[in-house]
């Protein structure tokens, strides 16, 4: 039977190469987004809308729609970047990005876990601008939160989850041609969303709650 990829934030970006990459390795892929994108509707992949990931309620909503299905890889992926900064705060935008960002991958996962079975993966999408020790310059006060707060999470699910063997890793995907960044970015999405499936491949029990940029490489905490 076909192994189950779920991937948030599916309908642009890093998330909808990763549904390209997953269909084309023969998963069955199920793309989660608020609203699906003609790219998305064009691959031949499951798509549940209206789940805005940060909601409460849409996070039932998408338990419910995937009850009693198998889930083989859980990939955490949607996001949103602000710049913020003492010379120019935007606290609205810090709390949207702690919403998102960390507090979001926590409950889609903890919503799906019974669907997770034994040797299942879960991916956190999460950036290097979440590691202390790599901030050398300083700003984007909320989006460096969320992630920090999306490792420290991470680590612990890491633990918690080793004894029902799902492997927990934490994915930079390098700095990508996305609208996150103004489709700026030194690696395609293709390129990041390749990475990121080798690197995904690679987690296992024994490495879980490790924090890898896509291109191999360990990043410091
Ligand atoms: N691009 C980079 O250089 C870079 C670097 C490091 C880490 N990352 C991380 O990579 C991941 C993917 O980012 P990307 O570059 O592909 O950015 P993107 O093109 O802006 O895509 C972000 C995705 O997240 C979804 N999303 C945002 N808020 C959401 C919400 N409340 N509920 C549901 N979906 C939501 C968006 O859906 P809508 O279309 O509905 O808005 C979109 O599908 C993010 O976690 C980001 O932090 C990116």
């Amino acid at each position: 039977m076909a192994k189950h990829v779920v991937i948030t934030g599916a309908n642009r970006g890093i998330g909808l190469n990763l549904c390209h990459q997953y269909r084309a390795k023969g998963y069955h892929v199920t793309a989660v987004v608020r609203q699906a994108s003609e790219e998305l509707k064009a691959l031949d992949v499951t798509i549940i809308s209206n789940i805005d990931v940060a909601n409460e309620g849409d996070i039932v909503a998408l338990q419910s729609q995937l009850h009693g299905h198998k889930i083989d890889l859980l990939i955490n992926n949607a996001g949103v970047f602000h710049n913020e900064s003492i010379a120019d705060m935007d606290f609205a935008a810090i709390n949207q990005q702690l919403a998102v960002n960390a507090v979001a991958p926590i409950r889609v996962t903890h919503a799906l876990i019974h669907s997770l079975g034994i040797d299942a993966k879960v991916a956190m999408i999460t950036s290097r601008m979440g590691s202390i020790a790599d901030n050398g310059s300083g700003g984007y006060i909320g989006y460096r939160m969320s992630k920090a707060a999306l490792n420290a999470a991470s680590v612990s699910l890491a633990h918690e989850l080793k004894d029902k063997k799902i492997a927990v890793g934490l994915f930079h995907p390098g700095f990508v041609q996305t609208q996150m960044v103004n489709f700026a970015g030194d690696i395609s999405p293709e390129q990041a969303a390749e990475r990121l499936t080798q690197r995904i491949d690679e987690l296992n029990l024994e490495n879980s709650g490790g924090f890898w940029h896509s291109n191999g490489e360990t990043l410091p905490w």
